[in-house]
């Protein structure tokens, strides 16, 4: 049984303060993004987990891969055996700030549920996801979702779409724990109030152009990514200057998500990131993109 699910870009990320459970309370858009992490669920024995695609080196295979953790919750909570082997292709920049780990998950929720017959509802699943992380119940959902709590409570967002982006990778992963903490001491003192959502950001998805879109990308974490990565600043100078309609750090970064008019300015973007050396790589990708599905 095969699945796959999406990567994201947050098109607003606001923080609030630190919770007493160590999380921060969100106020967020989730935009699916078509580049997939597939994932091929096999009979097995115990739960097993192999991995291919860019970065498959840097992602564990024990008990801390997220794909493998929901795989062993869904069995214990419908009360079957944990018996598979879990194939992942990687699509989505390991530890990018695109939540290609989350995706794994979600896509390995709906394959397990698939293969094992467990016909667990979408509600079901969307409980389990919150359980393993963050980001994983919008994996499953797809499309645009305003996001809020730790990213876990989801309602869908009217937008129009096609949109095109672009993603600069950059080298070596930033772990999303640091990240915050770094945001943590950047505020230090200052007064942080209730995470919101800007009108604008909504106004500008249900308008569908671009150019609006584009002039309201905001991400909190942004200032946190670059103050451990400054190099990414260059990245995002570069973007602009090539003419991108807006440029943001996805998630908790380090990939630079860029926003274009259409695909041959996308590919424009593409070609100038290149070859201003300021990435690793450049993927194009449109959203929103369908949340976890199986493919057969
Ligand atoms: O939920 P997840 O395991 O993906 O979160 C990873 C880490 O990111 C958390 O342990 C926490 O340090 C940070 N985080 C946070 N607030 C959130 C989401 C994540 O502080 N809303």
């Amino acid at each position: 049984m095969t699945a796959r699910a999406p990567a994201k870009v947050n098109v607003a990320l606001r923080v609030g303060p630190p919770r007493p459970d160590g999380y921060h309370e969100l106020a967020t858009v989730f935009h699916a993004l078509t580049l997939y992490e597939h994932v091929a669920a096999t009979p097995g024995d115990g739960v097993s987990v192999s991995v291919e695609g860019p970065g498959a080196e840097d992602v564990p295979l024990d008990g801390r891969n997220l794909a493998a953790r929901a795989a062993t919750a869904l069995a214990s909570y419908a009360g079957v055996d944990a018996a598979v082997h879990l194939h992942l292709v990687k699509g989505v920049p390991v530890a990018g700030g695109m939540a290609g780990g989350s995706a794994d998950a979600a896509a390995a929720l709906v394959a397990c549920n698939a293969l094992w017959g467990t016909r667990l509802a979408r509600h079901e699943l969307h409980l389990l996801a919150a359980g393993i992380g963050s980001d994983v119940p919008f994996a499953l959902l797809g499309g645009t979702a305003v996001g809020t709590g730790r990213g876990e409570r989801l309602t869908p967002a009217l937008s129009r779409g096609p949109y095109q982006w672009v993603l600069a990778l950059a080298d070596g992963g930033l772990p999303t724990p640091a990240v915050f903490a770094e945001l943590d001491r950047l505020r230090a003192g200052a007064r942080v109030g209730e995470p919101a959502v800007p009108d604008r950001v909504m106004a500008a998805l249900r308008s569908g152009d671009p150019e609006r879109l584009g002039a309201v990308l905001v991400n909190d974490l942004q200032a946190a990514a670059c103050s451990l990565r400054p190099a990414l600043a260059r990245t995002l100078d570069v973007g602009h200057e090539l003419g991108a309609l807006g440029g943001v750090v996805s998630g908790s970064g380090p990939t630079c998500a860029f926003l274009a008019r259409d695909a041959e300015h996308a590919l424009d973007l593409a070609v100038g990131l290149t070859a201003a050396g300021v990435c690793r790589d450049v993927r194009r990708a449109t959203g929103p993109a369908q949340g976890a599905r199986v493919l057969g």
